[in-house]
């Protein structure tokens, strides 16, 4: 929730995809998370916090030289009208990220109080950020300042997770993390769910995993999982979430199905 200085807004949910495991699907959820959010009625921001900056580029968006990324939002106080972009969502806007992130996090090592710079750059902002309903963000492949940084400056975190063995191993390792961020720098953070990404019912590992994701953490895993899709590894490509890809995809389901129950978890 969004705290700023003249108001107090507590409708704008803050909701992080971060798993330390590369490849779970963190930017593919994010991304058609945030479409399924728009398409069911929602105003959405996405702030790509990895410096890979695949986020920007899966929305349809190319950086021009001149565009300010979140290194400006996080460091040096960027005012957010002047570096969100559109993406080719109406509702959907982007707070875009390129490889200079990377840059960005070694200089916040020598910061005092560095894992809260996302927070205070969004609470700054909180008047230009409060007519949107979600602001999703998308986090690196490790646990790292940068993750740190999204976050304690949450409400939610939702993790992605593959169906197989090391995923597995993982995710008790991440929720641990979560646990002690929550206990030590952000008290209001909470795990809004697991969500199991690339399900093949063809797989016996899959079965397997899902069983022992639902005995380790119960309700906490999403009823609504992705199953693999190649329709969705080829949208990035083209720029498009999937609706605007492959609408009648399995994807497309499956994650306007995933929106509603992320609507139904938060605490409207
Ligand atoms: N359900 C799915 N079906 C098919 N392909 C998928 C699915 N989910 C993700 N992918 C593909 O898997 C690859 C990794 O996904 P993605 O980039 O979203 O993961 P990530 O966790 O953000 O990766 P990183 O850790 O590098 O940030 C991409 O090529 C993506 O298109
Ligand atoms: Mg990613």
């Amino acid at each position: 929730m969004i705290q700023c200085r003249w108001c107090i807004l507590t409708t704008v949910k803050i909701i992080s995809f971060s798993n330390q495991k590369g490849g779970t699907g963190k930017t593919t959820a994010c991304v058609n998370t945030a479409a399924a959010l728009v398409k069911t009625g929602e105003r959405a921001l996405i702030i790509d916090l990895d410096p890979q900056g695949n986020t920007t580029v899966s929305v349809g968006i190319k950086l021009k030289p001149e565009d300010l990324t979140v290194s400006e939002f996080i460091l040096r106080g960027a005012r957010i009208e002047d570096l969100m972009l559109d993406s080719y969502m109406a509702d959907l806007s982007v707070i875009p990220s390129d490889t200079t992130l990377a840059h960005t996090e070694f200089e916040l090592v020598s910061e005092n109080k560095n894992q809260f710079f996302l927070k205070k750059a969004i609470e700054k902002n909180g008047d230009a950020l409060a007519s949107f309903d979600y602001i999703l963000i998308d986090c690196p492949p490790s646990l790292s300042l940068l993750t740190v940084n999204g976050l304690c400056a949450s409400d939610y975190v939702v993790v992605p997770v593959l169906c197989d063995y090391l995923s597995l191993e993982g995710l008790s390792h991440l929720m641990e993390t979560v646990e002690e961020i929550k206990k030590k720098l952000n008290p209001s953070l909470e795990v809004l769910g697991i969500l199991p990404n690339m399900i093949d019912r063809r797989l016996r590992i899959t079965e397997e995993s899902l069983a022992l994701m639902k005995k380790e953490f119960g309700g906490l895993v999403f009823k609504n999982g992705i199953n693999v899709c190649s329709r969705l590894r080829e949208s990035p490509s083209f720029g498009k979430a999937i609706f605007d890809y492959a609408a009648s995809s399995t994807a497309a389901e499956d994650f306007l199905a995933a929106a509603r129950e992320i609507k139904r978890r938060v605490i409207k």
